[in-house]
């Protein structure tokens, strides 16, 4: 049995940063294990043009404290009015490494995504041409859908047809919670991958509902039933490179969690690599870890893998804080709800 596993350096290709405070305090969580983040674009107001992914870039480089070294990955949030041209300035350039798709409405402030797919058809056909990637939240937002079923309608009415359209087009459906999810993107030839979360590999929907509401389980896409998981936990294990990590750690302070309408996200970027091992672990898959965490994500996005490593090493319990300070409040860091072993040295 092993006790101590040497990884290329991990990086994160689904990670909220936010702005101002939050992202002061967030930003060290993340920094000290990964090297690099495709950052969301889903500010208030998002990140839309490419000038205003610079700024923010700019703003976590700045947030960095001196010592740390990261690399945040930019993307732009799509909306109907989104310029081709700017995308491709801002790709050519090697600012941007992604555009990212809200449908209208799917999440949190994704007020100004897609609601008319026609709309942004021409980006879409842009991107496909200059080999720019296209992440996608993954759920339709139709009021009649019920929320669990979601995802997998997004597959057969968006997708699928998107898909075909624009077959040249690289995408990757985040944060998958599904076994529709993962079937669908083992079936794919080319040019579809998936993230998947650490939260989704941990949690089921009995986490958020059973005993009481647990707000900060509560996430989108929403956690599904045991059998679903099990097929996440299947697909980040298998090894196969259409795979990765995206840990779609998004803070919110507890005042927005702890309320009467409360915000979706688990933040996890604190304890991400303790509970990743232990998940694979579990599963007799430690072997398969790096190519989750570090490998498969680069390869997709055409990007160098990283050239240094992290030493996870196991032991007694792993002890992490229950919440990180900010500036606007406290954040509430995952609770796995199991005993952590590995340490990252
Ligand atoms: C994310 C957020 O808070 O920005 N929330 C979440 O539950 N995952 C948005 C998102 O990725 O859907
Ligand atoms: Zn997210």
């Amino acid at each position: 049995m092993s006790t101590s596993i040497t990884l290329t350096r991990p990086d994160d290709w689904h990670l909220h940063l936010r702005d101002g405070a939050v992202l002061q305090a967030v930003l060290p969580e993340t920094a000290r294990h990964f090297a690099r983040a495709i950052v969301m674009p889903n500010l208030v107001p998002p990140v839309v043009t490419g000038a205003q992914a610079a700024a923010y870039r700019d703003r976590i480089l700045a947030a960095l404290p001196d010592g740390m070294a990261f690399e945040p990955l930019m993307t732009l949030y799509l909306t109907e009015d989104t310029d081709p041209d700017d995308v491709a300035a801002a790709h050519a350039s090697g600012l941007v490494k992604a555009v990212k798709l809200y449908p209208a409405g799917a999440t949190t402030n994704s007020a100004s995504g897609v609601r008319d797919f026609d709309k942004v058809r021409g980006v879409l056909e842009r991107m496909a041409e200059i080999g720019l990637t296209l992440c996608m939240h993954g759920e339709v937002t139709d009021h009649e859908i019920d929320i669990f079923d979601r995802e997998a309608v997004f597959i057969d009415r968006v997708l699928d047809p998107l898909r075909r359209d624009v077959p040249g087009l690289r995408m990757v459906m985040e944060h998958i919670t599904t076994s529709s999810a993962v079937d669908y993107v083992r079936a794919a030839e080319r040019n579809l991958a998936a993230t998947i979360t650490t939260h989704h590999l941990v949690i089921n929907r009995n986490n958020i509902l059973v005993g009481g509401i647990r707000p900060h389980y509560y996430c989108l896409p929403v956690a599904k039933r045991e059998s679903h998981r099990l097929a996440l936990v299947d697909a980040a294990t298998s090894g196969d490179a259409r795979f990765f990590l995206g840990t779609d750690s998004a803070p919110h302070v507890d005042a927005a969690k702890e309320t009467g309408c409360g915000c979706a996200g688990c933040f996890t970027a604190t304890n991400t690599m303790s509970i990743l091992a232990e998940v694979f672990d579990r599963e007799g898959a430690l072997d398969r870890l790096e190519g989750f965490t570090s490998l498969h994500g680069p390869d997709y996005y055409g990007l160098p893998r990283n050239g240094d490593t992290i030493t996870l090493t196991k032991g007694d319990a792993v002890t992490y804080p229950d919440k990180i300070a900010s500036g606007d409040g406290p954040v509430t860091v995952f609770d796995p709800g199991m005993a952590l072993h590995w340490r990252v040295a």
